[in-house]
Protein backbone atom coordinates (compact mmCIF):
# COMPACT_ATOMS: atom_id res chain seq x y z
CA UNK A 1 0.00 0.00 0.00
CA UNK A 2 2.94 2.47 0.95
CA UNK A 3 4.41 1.22 -2.33
CA UNK A 4 1.47 1.94 -4.16
CA UNK A 5 1.03 5.19 -2.45
CA UNK A 6 4.50 6.60 -3.27
CA UNK A 7 4.41 5.69 -6.74
CA UNK A 8 1.09 7.50 -7.31
CA UNK A 9 2.79 10.54 -6.03
CA UNK A 10 6.21 10.40 -7.88
CA UNK A 11 3.23 9.64 -10.89
CA UNK A 12 1.31 13.45 -9.57
CA UNK A 13 4.76 14.53 -9.47
CA UNK A 14 5.63 14.16 -12.79
CA UNK A 15 2.21 14.74 -14.67
CA UNK A 16 2.68 18.05 -12.97
CA UNK A 17 6.28 18.56 -13.85
CA UNK A 18 5.23 17.73 -17.40
CA UNK A 19 2.05 19.74 -17.16
CA UNK A 20 4.84 22.88 -16.70
CA UNK A 21 7.10 22.32 -19.27
CA UNK A 22 4.21 22.22 -21.46
CA UNK A 23 2.86 25.26 -20.46
CA UNK A 24 6.09 26.99 -20.48
CA UNK A 25 6.91 25.84 -23.93
CA UNK A 26 3.23 26.93 -24.65
CA UNK A 27 4.57 30.77 -22.91
CA UNK A 28 7.49 30.68 -25.23
CA UNK A 29 5.58 29.30 -27.95
CA UNK A 30 3.27 32.37 -27.84
CA UNK A 31 5.74 34.83 -27.12
CA UNK A 32 7.57 34.48 -30.22
CA UNK A 33 4.11 34.34 -31.81
CA UNK A 34 3.09 37.70 -30.43
CA UNK A 35 6.80 39.16 -31.09
CA UNK A 36 6.67 37.98 -34.59
CA UNK A 37 3.02 39.02 -34.92
CA UNK A 38 4.39 43.00 -33.45
CA UNK A 39 7.08 42.75 -36.16
CA UNK A 40 4.67 42.18 -38.58
CA UNK A 41 2.36 44.44 -37.44
CA UNK A 42 4.67 47.63 -37.54
CA UNK A 43 6.46 46.69 -40.55
CA UNK A 44 5.37 49.33 -43.11
CA UNK A 45 5.87 51.88 -39.94
CA UNK A 46 9.67 50.40 -39.41
CA UNK A 47 10.12 50.84 -43.35
CA UNK A 48 8.04 54.30 -43.60
CA UNK A 49 10.42 55.97 -41.08
CA UNK A 50 13.75 55.72 -42.70
CA UNK A 51 16.82 57.00 -40.55
CA UNK A 52 17.49 60.59 -41.42
CA UNK A 53 13.74 61.14 -43.10
CA UNK A 54 12.00 60.82 -39.66
CA UNK A 55 11.28 65.06 -39.15
CA UNK A 56 10.77 65.46 -42.83
CA UNK A 57 7.70 62.68 -42.52
CA UNK A 58 6.47 63.98 -39.22
CA UNK A 59 5.73 67.64 -40.83
CA UNK A 60 4.21 65.83 -43.92
CA UNK A 61 1.97 63.87 -41.80
CA UNK A 62 0.99 66.76 -39.22
CA UNK A 63 2.37 70.00 -40.91
CA UNK A 64 2.22 73.52 -39.59
CA UNK A 65 -1.52 74.67 -38.60
CA UNK A 66 -2.50 77.89 -39.59
CA UNK A 67 -2.64 80.66 -37.72
CA UNK A 68 -6.67 80.91 -38.02
CA UNK A 69 -6.50 76.87 -37.51
CA UNK A 70 -4.57 77.64 -33.99
CA UNK A 71 -6.66 80.79 -33.36
CA UNK A 72 -10.15 78.87 -34.09
CA UNK A 73 -9.25 75.37 -32.22
CA UNK A 74 -7.42 77.42 -28.76
CA UNK A 75 -7.77 80.88 -28.86
CA UNK A 76 -11.09 81.99 -29.56
CA UNK A 77 -12.80 80.73 -26.37
CA UNK A 78 -11.21 83.56 -24.76
CA UNK A 79 -10.01 86.53 -27.59
CA UNK A 80 -13.43 86.39 -29.46
CA UNK A 81 -14.98 87.91 -26.83
CA UNK A 82 -12.31 89.16 -24.32
CA UNK A 83 -12.74 86.57 -21.86
CA UNK A 84 -10.75 88.33 -18.11
CA UNK A 85 -9.57 91.21 -20.03
CA UNK A 86 -8.72 89.35 -23.12
CA UNK A 87 -7.48 91.43 -25.70
CA UNK A 88 -10.13 90.68 -28.80
CA UNK A 89 -9.57 89.65 -32.37
CA UNK A 90 -9.27 92.32 -34.38
CA UNK A 91 -9.68 95.20 -31.91
CA UNK A 92 -7.56 97.96 -32.41
CA UNK A 93 -8.01 99.28 -28.93
CA UNK A 94 -7.19 95.93 -27.12
CA UNK A 95 -4.00 95.64 -29.13
CA UNK A 96 -2.70 99.06 -29.71
CA UNK A 97 -1.14 99.04 -26.72
CA UNK A 98 0.62 95.46 -26.64
CA UNK A 99 1.81 95.58 -29.45
CA UNK A 100 3.38 99.05 -28.54
CA UNK A 101 5.22 96.38 -26.56
CA UNK A 102 6.97 94.90 -29.56
CA UNK A 103 5.62 91.52 -30.94
CA UNK A 104 9.17 89.80 -29.06
CA UNK A 105 7.81 90.28 -25.82
CA UNK A 106 3.84 90.05 -27.06
CA UNK A 107 5.14 86.84 -28.46
CA UNK A 108 6.91 86.01 -25.53
CA UNK A 109 4.12 86.41 -23.14
CA UNK A 110 1.39 84.51 -25.29
CA UNK A 111 4.36 81.51 -25.19
CA UNK A 112 5.19 81.81 -21.54
CA UNK A 113 1.73 82.57 -20.22
CA UNK A 114 0.84 85.91 -18.91
CA UNK A 115 -1.21 86.69 -15.71
CA UNK A 116 -4.61 84.75 -16.83
CA UNK A 117 -3.35 84.35 -20.59
CA UNK A 118 -2.34 80.54 -20.03
CA UNK A 119 1.21 79.46 -21.83
CA UNK A 120 0.95 79.21 -25.52
CA UNK A 121 -2.70 79.54 -24.73
CA UNK A 122 -3.48 76.08 -24.15
CA UNK A 123 -2.17 74.87 -27.52
CA UNK A 124 0.74 72.92 -25.65
CA UNK A 125 2.49 71.06 -28.42
CA UNK A 126 2.20 74.06 -30.43
CA UNK A 127 5.53 75.51 -31.89
CA UNK A 128 6.05 79.21 -31.60
CA UNK A 129 5.90 79.60 -35.38
CA UNK A 130 2.18 78.55 -34.74
CA UNK A 131 1.31 80.84 -31.79
CA UNK A 132 2.93 83.88 -34.15
CA UNK A 133 0.93 82.56 -36.61
CA UNK A 134 -2.75 82.93 -34.76
CA UNK A 135 -1.12 86.31 -33.12
CA UNK A 136 -0.62 87.42 -37.01
CA UNK A 137 -3.96 86.17 -37.37
CA UNK A 138 -5.50 88.32 -34.45
CA UNK A 139 -4.32 91.21 -35.59
CA UNK A 140 -4.42 91.35 -39.09
CA UNK A 141 -6.94 93.92 -39.71
CA UNK A 142 -5.78 96.23 -37.10
C1 LIG B 1 -8.09 80.94 -21.04
C2 LIG B 1 -8.21 82.11 -21.85
C3 LIG B 1 -7.19 82.36 -22.94
C4 LIG B 1 -6.84 81.56 -23.99
C5 LIG B 1 -7.36 80.17 -24.30
C6 LIG B 1 -5.87 82.29 -24.76
N1 LIG B 1 -5.64 83.51 -24.18
FE1 LIG B 1 -4.32 84.92 -24.83
N2 LIG B 1 -4.82 86.11 -23.26
C7 LIG B 1 -5.77 85.82 -22.31
C8 LIG B 1 -5.87 86.91 -21.36
C9 LIG B 1 -6.79 86.98 -20.15
C10 LIG B 1 -4.92 87.88 -21.78
C11 LIG B 1 -4.61 89.20 -21.11
C12 LIG B 1 -3.55 88.99 -20.04
C13 LIG B 1 -3.19 90.27 -19.35
O1 LIG B 1 -2.82 91.25 -20.04
O2 LIG B 1 -3.27 90.32 -18.12
C14 LIG B 1 -4.30 87.34 -22.99
C15 LIG B 1 -3.31 87.99 -23.70
C16 LIG B 1 -2.74 87.54 -24.85
C17 LIG B 1 -1.73 88.22 -25.62
C18 LIG B 1 -1.14 89.60 -25.29
C19 LIG B 1 0.13 89.45 -24.48
C20 LIG B 1 0.70 90.80 -24.16
O3 LIG B 1 1.95 90.91 -24.14
O4 LIG B 1 -0.03 91.75 -23.91
C21 LIG B 1 -1.42 87.45 -26.69
C22 LIG B 1 -0.42 87.73 -27.77
C23 LIG B 1 -2.23 86.24 -26.58
N3 LIG B 1 -3.01 86.33 -25.47
C24 LIG B 1 -2.19 85.23 -27.50
C25 LIG B 1 -2.97 84.07 -27.39
C26 LIG B 1 -2.90 83.01 -28.35
C27 LIG B 1 -2.04 83.00 -29.58
C28 LIG B 1 -3.78 82.05 -27.92
C29 LIG B 1 -4.09 80.73 -28.56
C30 LIG B 1 -2.98 79.90 -28.98
C31 LIG B 1 -4.37 82.52 -26.68
N4 LIG B 1 -3.85 83.76 -26.41
C32 LIG B 1 -5.29 81.81 -25.92
C33 LIG B 1 -6.53 84.67 -22.22
C34 LIG B 1 -6.44 83.59 -23.08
Amino acid sequence: MKRIKSLASKGLIASIAALFAVAAGAASVQDKMSKEAIEKRIEPLAQHYVAGEESDQQADAGGTRSGEAVYNQFCAACHTSGVMGAPKINNAGDWGPRLEQGMETVLRHAIEGYNAMPPKGTCSDCSDEEIQAAIDYMTADI
